[in-house]
């Protein structure tokens, strides 16, 4: 099955600043996507609303019509979405 994830007029800012603001399309399972732009255009902010590590200032994310919000984290991401961190965000296992 082919999964929909539509980012509706969304938004986000920190304090006053908007880093997008009515941010529209539409992205579909099975599919590669590059994310381009100059740095600090809101690449990572993006991919961080989507994977829901921050919240949206504005608009919405759906996925297959439904608002991600309303899906349960762990169901998040154990069913529709994976995140590779930049940094790997990797736990240490040494002992100090
Ligand atoms: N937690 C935060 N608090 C305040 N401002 C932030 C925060 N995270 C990002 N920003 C600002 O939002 C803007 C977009 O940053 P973002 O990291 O999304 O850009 P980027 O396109 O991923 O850049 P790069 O190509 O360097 O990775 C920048 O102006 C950045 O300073
Ligand atoms: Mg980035």
């Amino acid at each position: 099955m082919v999964h929909q994830l539509n980012v509706n007029n969304l938004g986000k800012r920190f304090d006053n600043y908007w880093v997008f603001q009515n941010l529209n399309y539409r992205f579909e399972s099975g599919k590669i996507y590059a994310l381009t732009g100059p740095s600090g255009g809101g690449k990572t902010t993006l991919l961080n609303c989507i994977g829901r590590l921050t919240d949206a200032s504005d608009g919405e994310i759906l996925l297959d019509n439904k608002d991600v919000s309303s899906i349960k984290i762990l169901k998040y991401y154990r069913n529709y979405i994976g995140y590779l961190f930049q940094n790997y965000a990797l736990v240490d296992d040494q002992l100090p």
